[in-house]
């Protein structure tokens, strides 16, 4: 990689994306940026401007192939080839076995499975061709076991852990590194809109980005945060299935407005 790597973000107008744009230029990247939001895109990008960061960023959509490629292709003129994707577009909505809905599942599916799939086949044949590469694919936490206020949410995040997972070996023989991050309660739109009965331990955006930052240059396979979900996911992990599913059924009605 070289001495300013080039890191294209997708999800870089809000939340966690945002804040890694803004620490990774801090730490000397140059910035590639997309997401459907074009007004938060300005504003970030104006930000990196005073910074002095080289960066270009596109409004598109992650799931329209077209102008998705379009944008990066762009970006990668304006900028340079990019070194680093750092795949975090995301969508997540409540989905609770009363409202259970097939286009709900598709939207999630499509945005953080495919969407990230869209990403990385946009950037992959540039990482092979130059034989080196990283893709940072932002999964989460809730993708380690079914939650039942998130069922979209939760089996996109198993399958997206699952796709990167399964990317790993053929890749890394090619000199492209694959890293899976998640993490735990972030306090972003997506997060603050689910109605807990209480306080729910967040990090900022800017601390999550600290991770991520790290995770771009260091690339870990795997960088789960905060500290104390780390230890959460490693006891769900090797929790009996039926502990687990003893322990969603309490949670529904002590820890939701809503009911699942
Ligand atoms: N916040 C958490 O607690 C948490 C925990 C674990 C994992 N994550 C993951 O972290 C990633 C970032 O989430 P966040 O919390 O930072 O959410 P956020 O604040 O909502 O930011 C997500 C950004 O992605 C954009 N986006 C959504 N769909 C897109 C699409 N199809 N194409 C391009 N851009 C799109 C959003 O635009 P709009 O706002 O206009 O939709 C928004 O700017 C997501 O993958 C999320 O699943 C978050």
């Amino acid at each position: 990689m070289s001495e300013r790597p080039m890191v294209l973000i997708t999800g870089a107008a809000n939340g966690i994306g945002r804040a890694t744009a803004l620490e990774l230029a801090r730490r000397g990247a140059s910035l590639g940026l997309v997401d459907v939001d074009a007004a938060g895109l300005e504003a970030v990008s104006a930000e990196l401007k005073e910074l002095g960061t080289p960066a270009a960023s596109r409004a598109a959509d992650v799931t329209d192939r077209d102008a998705l490629r379009t944008a990066i292709a762009e970006i990668e003129a304006e900028v340079a080839p990019v070194d680093v994707l750092v795949a975090c577009a995301g969508f997540g909505t409540l989905t609770l076995v009363p409202e259970l809905q097939i286009e709900t599942l598709k939207r999630t599916f499509e945005v953080n499975l495919f969407g990230v799939a869209e990403s990385i086949e946009a950037v992959l044949p540039g990482m092979l061709s130059r034989g080196r590469g990283h893709l940072v694919g932002i999964a989460s936490l809730a993708g380690y076991r079914g939650f039942p206020w998130m069922i979209s949410y939760s089996s996109s995040k198993a399958a997206l852990i699952a796709y990167l997972e399964a990317l790993r070996p053929g890749l890394a023989k090619r000199g492209v590194s694959v890293t899976t991050v998640c993490p735990g309660f972030v306090r972003t739109a997506m997060c603050t809109s689910v109605p807990y009965k209480h306080k729910i331990k967040m990090i900022e955006p800017e601390e999550a980005a600290k991770h991520v930052a790290r995770a771009v240059l260091r690339r870990p396979r795997n960088c789960v945060f905060p500290f104390s979900m780390r230890v959460g996911l490693a006891f769900l992990r090797i929790m009996p299935d039926r502990i687990f599913d003893w322990m969603m059924r309490r949670a529904g009605p002590r820890a939701l407005h809503v009911e699942f």
